[in-house]
C-alpha cells in the first residue's frame, strides 16, 4: 500500500494576512506542478480568504487550524466548518496539543469537532502526543490510545481512512528536540495497529499518520523513510518559503 507524503505547515499565530499570502505564493510557485507530496498550508483565520485566493488552480491546500463543532450561533469569537468550507478550506487541525494545553480542549470536545468536520466534508488532521511527564512516567502509547479512541468515538470506517492523524509529542514540539526515528516510528506503528482494530486492516494502511515536533529539513529524510511515517505537520519550518520546500523536497525523494 502506497500512501502519499503528505506535508503539512501550521503557522499558527503568525502572518498577517500580507504576509501569509506572500508566503503562500512562494510554497505555490516552488511546488509548481509536482505532485508526488501532497502539501497543505495552515494559515490563521485571518488569512484563509486570501491564501485561498493565492492557491486556487495549484496543488497546495488550505488547512484551518482550529474550528467550533457547531455551524452557526451565539459563539462569540468562534469559526464554524461551514464559513471554512466557504473559503475553499480542505483541511482542518483539530485537538492540537496547544489547544489542548492552553485553551482547556478535551477530548469530548475535540471528538466533536471530528464529527462536525467530517459532516462537513472537512478533513481533519487529528493531533495526538505525550506530555514530557508522560514520556517519563512511560505512559505515552497509553495516553496516545485514549486521546486517539476518544477522538474517533462515532466516526464510522468509511470516514474513518479520510482523516489525517499527527503524532505530535508535546516535548518536541516548538523545542528543537525531535524525537528520534525509533521513537516516532514505535508510536506511528501502535496507531496504526489501534486503526486496525477499530476499522480493520485496510482502513488502517489508507490512514496517513504524520509525525510533528522540532522537524526540519535536515531530520526530515530519516524520519520520513520510516514504514509509518506518512508526513510532517511542520510548525516553525513552515513558516519560510526555503525550509517549508526544503521539507516538501526531502518527502519527495524518500525511496
Ligand atoms: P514545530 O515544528 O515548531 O516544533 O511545531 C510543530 C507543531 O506543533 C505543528 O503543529
Amino acid at each position: 500500500m502506497i500512501r502519499k507524503k503528505l506535508i503539512a505547515g501550521n503557522w499558527k499565530m503568525n502572518k498577517t494576512s500580507a504576509d501569509a499570502v506572500s508566503l503562500a505564493h512562494g510554497v505555490v510557485v516552488a511546488v509548481g506542478t509536482q505532485s508526488n507530496v501532497e502539501v497543505v498550508i495552515c494559515p490563521p483565520f485571518t488569512a484563509l480568504e486570501g491564501v485561498a485566493g493565492a492557491v486556487d488552480g495549484s496543488l497546495v491546500k488550505l488547512g484551518a487550524q482550529n474550528m467550533h463543532f457547531e455551524a452557526s450561533g451565539a459563539f462569540t469569537g468562534e469559526v464554524s466548518a461551514p464559513m471554512l468550507r466557504a473559503l475553499f478550506v480542505t483541511h482542518v487541525i483539530l485537538g492540537h496539543s496547544e489547544r489542548r494545553a492552553l485553551f482547556g480542549e478535551s477530548d469530548e470536545l475535540v471528538n466533536k469537532k471530528v464529527l462536525s468536520a467530517l459532516k462537513n466534508q472537512l478533513r481533519p488532521i487529528l493531533c495526538v502526543g505525550e506530555s514530557l511527564a508522560e514520556r517519563e512516567a512511560g505512559s505515552t502509547l497509553k495516553l496516545v490510545q485514549t486521546q486517539l479512541e476518544r477522538a474517533l468515538e462515532g466516526v464510522s470506517k468509511d470516514l474513518a481512512a479520510g482523516i489525517i492523524i499527527a503524532y505530535e509529542p508535546v516535548w518536541a514540539i516548538g523545542t528543537g528536540k525531535v524525537a528520534t526515528t525509533e521513537q516516532a516510528q514505535e508510536v506511528h506503528g501502535f496507531i496504526r495497529g489501534l486503526l486496525a482494530k477499530l476499522y480493520g486492516e485496510p482502513a488502517a494502511q489508507r490512514v496517513r499518520i504524520l509525525y510533528g515536533g522540532s522537524m526540519k529539513p535536515a531530520n526530515a529524510a530519516e524520519l520520513l523513510a520510516q514504514k509509518d511515517i506518512d508526513g510532517g505537520l511542520i510548525g516553525g519550518a513552515s513558516l519560510e518559503v526555503r525550509s517549508f520546500v526544503d521539507l516538501i523536497k526531502a518527502a519527495t525523494e524518500v525511496p
